[in-house]
């Protein structure tokens, strides 16, 4: 169920969350039904006792094996409008959503069947949920670069509605610099660039994805705390932070929730913005996040009210969206 969301603050942009992470686990059975897929998984008390997470491989392992159930434009195109109804709930009127195309190529599932669906989807995002929205393709770091370069190659010749390109999956010991050829191609032919960087990894890798990927936003970026000069330099050039507080105790980035230095973040004047990430699987969607971080930190209303303006501001939405929702 969404919460309460007062009618006169700013509205929210959603600008970090993985759609295959939005994959609920009924949903999760109801597509393996439709596509004959055999789960490893008695039902559904037996699928959630699996969501149990040490670090970010041991969550990724669960997020890819569960992706076997999507096959078909139908399938994406069902997984997003469930998204955009949850989040449309919960006060979200703009998201812009990464998805992992070598997730399902490597599987065997057409890369025209999954931007069919999400395409569709976002398409219609406005008509059906009051919500504009936009695709941002994933890479996954820890495949080879020859692959992600023949993904963009691809996804380039399709034509697809996608506004920007991402850098996701385990991350250290794949740093950002390995990927700024392809990068570099795809901020040539106009896409927008953020990349996940300093949520296990070190804060030299947001340096990297800053200085080598050329992102305009970054992804996580909560281990930047660690480095004073590097704070200094993400406040003064207002670089914003898409901040997903469930998912860094869920993936033990954080201990507790009550520990997550959110509030600290933004009396530092970065640019942070709070996300759901993989929200099926990390215990909520944005306006959980929200609401959690009120009970556990203290969160205010003032301080909400900063994070829905960066979150704004950050996005990737035209002007005249921006000062619609402003
Ligand atoms: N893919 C989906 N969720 C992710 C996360 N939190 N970090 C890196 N890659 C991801
Ligand atoms: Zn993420």
């Amino acid at each position: 169920m969404a919460n309460d969301v007062a009618a006169t603050t700013t509205p929210l942009a959603e600008l970090h969350m993985h759609v295959e992470g939005s994959l609920e686990p009924e949903l999760i059975f109801e597509l393996a039904q439709r596509n004959r897929v055999t789960l490893p998984y008695r039902d559904l008390d037996d699928l959630r006792s699996r969501y149990e997470f040490t670090d970010l491989q041991s969550f990724l392992d669960l997020y890819f094996a569960n992706m076997s159930v999507l096959r078909t434009a139908a399938d994406f195109a069902d997984l997003t409008r469930a998204y955009f109804a949850r989040a449309a709930a919960g006060g979200v009127r703009h998201a812009e959503i990464f998805f992992n195309p070598q997730a399902h190529t490597a599987r065997g599932v057409p890369l025209g069947e999954v931007l069919d669906g999400l395409g569709d989807a976002v398409a219609a995002s406005e008509a059906e949920f009051s919500l504009s929205s936009g695709l941002i393709v994933g890479i996954l770091r820890d495949r080879p670069v020859p692959e992600a370069d023949a993904m963009l190659t691809d996804l380039l010749a399709s034509g697809a509605p996608v506004i920007g390109i991402g850098l996701d999956s385990a991350e250290v010991g794949n740093p950002p610099s390995l990927f700024a050829d392809v990068f570099a191609r795809a901020r040539a032919a106009g896409l927008h660039a953020v990349a996940h960087a300093g949520e296990e990894g070190p804060p030299d890798y947001i340096r990297q994805a800053l200085d080598l990927l050329g992102v305009e936003r970054i992804d996580h970026g909560i281990r930047c705390l660690e480095d004073e000069d590097l704070v200094d330099r993400l406040v003064r050039d207002r670089v914003p932070l898409t901040v997903c507080p469930l998912s860094n105790v869920r993936l033990r980035v954080v201990d507790r929730l009550a520990d997550h230095p959110i509030r600290a973040m933004l009396a530092r004047g970065l640019a942070v913005t709070v996300n759901s990430d993989d929200p099926a699987y990390f215990g909520g969607y944005v306006d959980d996040n929200l609401a959690q971080l009120r009970d556990a930190v203290g969160l205010t209303d003032a301080e909400r009210e900063t994070l829905a303006r960066n979150s704004i501001e950050a996005s990737f939405a035209s002007a005249a969206r921006k000062a619609e929702l402003l």
